[in-house]
């Protein structure tokens, strides 16, 4: 695996943001013998975003630091993401990783990933490495489901487990031009959400291929197809996101969509005003909403300093 030498000594420093995501759709197709889930689901970043600032270390160690304590871990994402780089590079130099976390955690809104996904591409950029694409795909599924569909983020159909990743045009509806994501105070394992599900939350897919069809129409999805096989297991099994839900209906929300294994909630505005008035009325009531809107990452997400 030792494959890939340095020409140099990487210098300086590279900071990167890694943005969140929610998924418009999401069917699962059913339990696969290896234990995850075939699914179909369509995701899209989002403009809330972690940042991440890495330097060489003065030793030949990985140092991981994040603004929340319980992260600042060896095996935080990011730093697994870092390690994979290095294990295949014979002259790598200690590295030390500073992780800015904005994204909620455990939330549904693929920040852990994410923030993988962007340490891959950072320091492939800044390290000047020749991975191909593929490795770096590898790379990325040996890391987590969905951290495949952070190498390019934007909009895309993910398949698998998740892993396999096409991208969709750039048409994002009109109507869910503003985003607000509403973020319960539980944090919610994607392992335990998957094992509560039953055959009745199983589809065919039929949700994410009409939501596909629509959007590589130029055209608005129909609400009935932004759907979340997750969606009710959760609903039930946790009052807390029950709760906020019927919080942002009554707030005037016209639609409310659980993001992912949740728990936070999205809604769609189509006037930035609207979206705006709803959030504080949210936040006077003591909810974590956070106001978004989609974004297609480039390279600019990622700065090389000398
Ligand atoms: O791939 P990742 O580590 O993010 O997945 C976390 C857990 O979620 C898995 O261990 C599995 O229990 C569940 N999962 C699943 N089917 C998927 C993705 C995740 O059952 N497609």
């Amino acid at each position: 695996m030792n494959d890939t030498q340095l020409a140099s000594i990487p210098r300086g420093m590279c900071s990167v943001r890694a943005y969140a995501k929610i998924n418009l759709t999401l069917d699962v197709l059913g339990r696969r013998s290896d234990g995850y889930h075939e699914l179909a689901t369509i995701m899209q970043t989002i403009d809330l975003y972690d940042t991440i600032c890495m330097t060489i270390a003065g030793d030949s160690q990985m140092h991981m630091t994040c603004s929340r304590e319980d992260l600042s871990r060896a095996d935080n994402l990011a730093a697994r993401a870092a390690q994979l780089v290095r294990q295949r590079v014979t002259n790598a130099p200690g590295l030390r990783i500073e992780l800015n976390k904005r994204i909620p955690v455990a939330a549904g809104l693929g920040g852990g990933s994410s923030d993988a996904a962007a340490v891959l591409l950072a320091l492939r950029q800044w390290w000047g490495l020749d991975f191909s694409q593929q490795e770096m795909l590898d790379m990325a599924a040996s890391l987590g489901s969905d951290v495949p569909f952070f190498l390019t983020g934007g909009l895309a159909l993910c398949e698998g487990r998740g892993e396999r990743v096409t991208p969709l045009a750039h048409y994002w509806p009109t109507t869910m031009r503003w985003l607000l994501l509403l973020k319960p105070s539980i944090s919610i394992s994607t392992a335990t959400v998957f094992r509560n599900l039953t055959s009745r939350d199983y589809s065919d897919g039929k949700y994410t291929r009409s939501a596909c069809s629509a959007l590589s129409a130029h055209t608005n999805p129909k609400l009935e197809d932004v759907h979340n096989g997750l969606e009710r297991s959760v609903l039930e099994t946790y009052p807390a996101v029950k709760q906020g839900r019927q919080a942002m209906l009554h707030a005037g929300a016209p639609f409310v969509r659980l993001s992912g294994s949740g728990p936070t909630l999205f809604a769609p505005f189509s006037e930035l005003a609207a979206a705006l008035q709803t959030q504080q009325y949210l936040q006077a009531q003591g909810y974590e909403v956070h106001l978004a809107c989609p974004v297609q990452p480039n390279m600019e997400s990622i700065s090389v300093f000398e």
